[in-house]
């Protein structure tokens, strides 16, 4: 294993990853649908807005604490859903939620997760849990229904809708690598809800099978609304008028992503659309967002842009592939003590005093 005191920023944990996994599965897990634009735009976007602090504001005592659908968090980084945690590690999912429970932050997890949410509930008691859902056919609703009922059973705060992915997209690695799960890794969490519904477990090994609905609509968040009692998140949304749906269809928050550009390639990048989301939204829900999120300064700007927390998903698996839980830890640890840095040096004493002002996009800037 690398040594630790040489891995400073998240980008040493992707570059352990790249050597570590088995090629089939760092391209899995770090591959963007087609050209990888979006992929690509996703870090660079972050770079077209420049901060301008204030100073001598006395930043000795710094807080990062918020609330997150009325829960106490340490800091507003949260962990996004990923699917197949065991790829990276063989604790998975367990070892991810723990992460986040020790740090007392978010964790959301996939319904594609290699574990069972009963044991992440169990490894993870405390933290703010949410369940990650895609909405599938009529046939499939007793499945959904199923999972929603041990999400609620196990303490889990609110249901992410996954809505930007009714058709997969193209990864071309994934294709070249004929990527399938391996054999050793289960869809436990799915595998639970079809048992107790009485159907067979999902034994496909291949991605292009997993239960996604083309057909599903704004109704379907209706319906789904109406079989819990779990607030809803909307993840997948990258525009001002689908934000405004989200809120009128009750969505408790909606979450700006483009999935990391996984699916369709050439989108804006989140950061790029964050703000007309947050104009639309008018503060009648939280707004968060992940894509591309890999440095304190990145957490600052959206927060500036008017979003309550940010999501990461890759450099979570990467930490987990270094060193499970603690990897986690550790990445989670970098993100937050860069925010922290970087609020203190932009003269920002807690994320209320983080303001639309200490940005300056290029334009802006030859203006001053
Ligand atoms: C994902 N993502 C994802 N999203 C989701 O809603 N359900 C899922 O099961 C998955 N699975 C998944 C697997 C892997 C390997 C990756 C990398 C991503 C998307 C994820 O939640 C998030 O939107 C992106 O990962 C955010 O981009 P970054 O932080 O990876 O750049």
């Amino acid at each position: 294993m690398a040594d630790r005191m040489s891995m400073v920023c998240l980008d040493d944990f992707e570059d352990f990853a790249r050597t570590y996994l088995p090629k089939a599965s760092f391209d899995y897990i770090n591959g963007g649908a087609g050209d990888e634009l979006t992929c690509v735009a996703n870090r660079h976007a972050f770079n077209r807005y420049k901060l301008l602090p204030s100073v001598l504001k006395d930043v000795s005592k710094l807080s990062l604490h918020t609330t997150i659908l009325g829960h106490q968090v340490d800091f507003p980084i949260g962990i996004a859903p990923t699917s197949l945690h065991k790829l990276a590690h063989h604790d998975g999912e367990c070892a991810t939620a723990a992460a986040a429970d020790d740090m007392n932050t978010m964790y959301t997890m996939s319904t594609y997760a290699s574990s069972t949410m009963e044991e992440v509930a169990e490894k993870a008691p405390n933290c703010v849990k949410f369940l990650q859902v895609y909405i599938p056919s009529e046939s499939g609703r007793l499945f959904l229904v199923d999972l929603i009922k041990r999400a609620e059973r196990n303490n889990f705060s609110a249901l992410v809708i996954t809505v930007d992915v009714l058709v997969l997209g193209t990864r071309y690695s994934d294709m070249r690598n004929n990527f399938n799960i391996p054999s050793h890794i289960q869809l436990k969490n799915a595998n639970r809800s079809f048992s107790n519904i009485g159907l067979p477990k999902f034994v496909d090994r291949s991605l292009a099978n997993f239960s996604i609905d083309s057909s599903i609509t704004w109704q379907d968040i209706k319906w789904l609304k109406s079989v819990t009692t779990l607030p809803t998140i909307v993840k997948g949304i990258m525009s001002a008028s689908d934000a405004a749906l989200a809120v009128d269809y009750g969505a408790a928050a909606v979450w700006v992503s483009n999935h990391g550009g996984r699916h369709l390639d050439t989108v804006p990048a989140s950061i790029e659309v964050l703000q007309s989301v947050v104009s639309a939204v008018k503060g009648r829900c939280e707004v968060y967002i992940d894509s591309g999120i890999r440095r304190g300064t990145d957490v600052l700007k959206c927060l500036a842009l008017g979003a309550n927390a940010v999501f990461v998903g890759r450099p979570i698996l990467y930490g987990l592939a270094y060193n499970g839980k603690g990897g986690v830890k550790d990445v989670l640890q970098i993100l937050r003590n860069e925010l922290s840095a970087a609020m203190a040096l932009s003269g920002c004493r807690n994320l209320s005093e983080i303001k639309r002002p200490l940005l300056v996009d290029e334009y802006a800037l030859s203006k001053l």
